[in-house]
């Protein structure tokens, strides 16, 4: 209630004195600093008397003397602002400008004075694209959802109707079945998984992470499976201090997540009997570098930029196959985020495809925090 008092105060006193002009650029240079939301004062011509720093970003520099609905462009714009003329009322719209078709823009119509409008445009196109983004995650989810479901009510209405089913088919069908519904199970734990991290993604991990033995348990943990398709999965370090473990700060759960991630895609790939190599070296800026190398058939230029959106796939008949869910290098991405590291993903088609991740060693964060004096 502290700041209404002077606020009212300015309100009352231009209330009383509609002729000052003075008193109005001061109310308007007063509301359109406070705001990031671009506001504009026209005239009845819709040129623009008055704009301030929101409308710049928004419609560009140059906007003194502009007219607004050639810096705006949409068609209904002059019926608004002449709506609001008359009404003398505030009018709302909303607009896809045709010069700009990427922005959604909310905006207000104000009588201001007897021969001025105020014009608030407020930038809806993040909140729009988010909400795109979470009715399309939705959907994604259900459809990720309902296909093995489908399956699975087919298989159990089949068996049901056929009591003398051969007990080769039998198997054969519960065999499916069981792949299904682990399919359900993995698409679960993983979208609880990317729920855990967003959530959270902004907390600075605290735990203390010994990379070297964590790669090492990953490893041995894939490695059933390596030899299973005749892979071989070698560790490599190449740091500049070998015989010090490498600490990063971070969460074991979520690292060891990354690199099971990344280590599975590796396998799951690159060709057969092929040779994947984890590789640990520094940077000149304090981060540890993990590099995860395949030799496969790789990834097409532009496919890279979108592999960590979720549900995102080069090949999905291919990744269904291999019992992916889309979801992997997404959660990859949002922990790494976490641990305010970073993943560069590069490949060569028919070559090399490898997935850099890099993050701060313990020490550059503890120097880091007692303002860059640590000799180590
Ligand atoms: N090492 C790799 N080599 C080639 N393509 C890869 C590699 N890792 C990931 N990809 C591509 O990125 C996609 C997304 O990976 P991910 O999010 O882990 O989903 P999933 O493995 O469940 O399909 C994969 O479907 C695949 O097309
Ligand atoms: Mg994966």
């Amino acid at each position: 209630m502290l700041l209404g008092v002077p606020i009212m105060g300015i309100i009352s006193a231009e209330k009383t004195d509609h002729t000052n002009m003075a008193n109005r650029a001061d109310m308007f240079s007063l509301f359109g600093r406070m705001m990031d939301d671009a506001l504009l004062q026209i005239d009845h011509q819709s040129v623009i008397i008055n704009a301030n720093h929101g409308a710049v970003r928004l419609l560009g520099e140059h906007l003194m003397g502009a007219s607004l609905t050639q810096r705006l462009i949409y068609s209904e714009l002059m019926e608004d602002l002449e709506r609001c003329v008359a009404s003398n009322e505030i009018t709302e719209f909303a607009a896809i400008p045709s010069n700009n078709e990427y922005h959604h823009i909310q905006g207000k119509i104000m009588p201001f004075g007897n021969e001025s409008l105020l014009v608030l445009l407020m930038d809806m196109t993040l909140p729009h694209n988010l909400e795109k983004m979470r009715r399309d995650f939705v959907a994604n989810v259900s459809h990720e959802l309902r296909s093995p479901l489908t399956s699975l009510i087919g298989f159990v209405e089949t068996l049901q109707n056929s009591p003398d089913i051969e007990q080769n088919m039998l198997e054969r069908f519960l065999k499916i079945m069981e792949e299904e519904s682990r399919r359900m199970s993995r698409l679960i734990d993983d979208l609880m998984s990317l729920s855990r991290v967003e959530v959270d993604e902004h907390i600075a991990p605290t735990g203390k992470v010994f990379i070297r033995t964590l790669l090492t348990s990953v490893i041995a943990s894939l490695n059933n499976r390596a030899i299973k398709t005749g892979h071989v999965i070698n560790l490599d370090d190449k740091r500049v201090h070998m015989s010090e473990e490498p600490i990063v700060r971070g969460e074991v759960d979520e690292i060891t997540e990354v690199f099971h991630n990344l280590i599975d895609n590796a396998l799951k790939y690159s060709y057969s009997k092929s040779i994947i190599t984890v590789e640990m070296s520094d940077t000149t800026s304090g981060q540890i570098i993990i590099d995860i190398i395949n030799r496969g058939d790789g990834i097409e230029e532009r496919h890279i930029p979108r592999l960590t959106e979720r549900f995102y796939r080069v090949d999905k008949g291919r990744s269904r196959q291999m019992g992916g869910t889309g979801l992997g290098l997404a959660i990859v991405k949002h922990i790494v985020n976490k641990h305010r590291g970073q993943l560069i993903i590069t490949s060569q088609l028919k070559e090399v495809t490898k997935f850099r991740v890099m993050i701060p060693y313990f020490h550059t964060l503890l120097s880091g925090l007692r303002g860059g004096d640590d000799p180590a």
